[in-house]
């Protein structure tokens, strides 16, 4: 039987409750493309007749993590942003997503302002998923369509988190609902 989300489901349970660290998440992110590969679950839940929107798949009460369907129409590039004292695994679902990972230059300790260099370039094509630990910064650039599910530690809306002006190193909090 193919891979579905229910399963997923249970074995994000088992790994983080084993290890809530970085080895239960790399766990997660591996199952993560496990899923991805099941075209049935890829068409039910991020396919093109899915209404666009932020979909939560899944919200586990206990352990507090997320399973959540990006359902893009429109390309975006997002800001440099971190995901607070959370981590985030992207999967990519159908199209791609360009991901940048990126290094304070600075030393942080100006609370308004970073200068950031890039350090990673990769693209995340359909079935791949990456994995983004506490305090890494990313930013991400996808084209009409482009879908893909997220797991985060925890709600990404309940905690601070900071983006960052490019052009002018700024850095300003995140508030609810810019959850990519
Ligand atoms: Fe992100």
């Amino acid at each position: 039987m193919a891979y579905d989300l229910d399963q997923f489901i249970a074995d994000c349970r088992t790994h983080l409750s084993r290890d809530p660290g970085p080895a239960g998440r790399e766990a997660v992110r591996a199952d993560l493309e496990r899923l991805l590969a099941n075209p049935e679950f890829v068409r039910q839940h991020c396919g093109e007749d899915v209404p666009r929107g932020l979909k939560v798949l899944y919200e586990d009460k206990a352990l507090g993590f997320q399973v959540l369907a990006h359902i893009n129409d429109k390309a975006r590039v997002s800001p440099p942003h971190d995901h607070g004292a959370s981590w985030a695994i992207y999967g990519q679902a159908t199209h791609y997503t360009d991901m940048i990972e990126w290094e304070r230059e600075d030393d942080g300790s100006d609370p308004k302002h970073a200068r950031l260099k890039p350090a990673k370039k990769y693209r995340l094509n359909p079935g791949q998923a990456g994995i983004y630990q506490d305090g890494r910064i990313h930013s991400i650039d996808y084209p009409d369509y482009a879908r893909f599910v997220r797991v985060t530690g925890t709600n990404l809306d309940k905690i601070n988190r900071i983006r960052i002006d490019l052009k002018t190193g700024e850095v300003h909090q995140m508030t609810p609902q810019q959850a990519t």
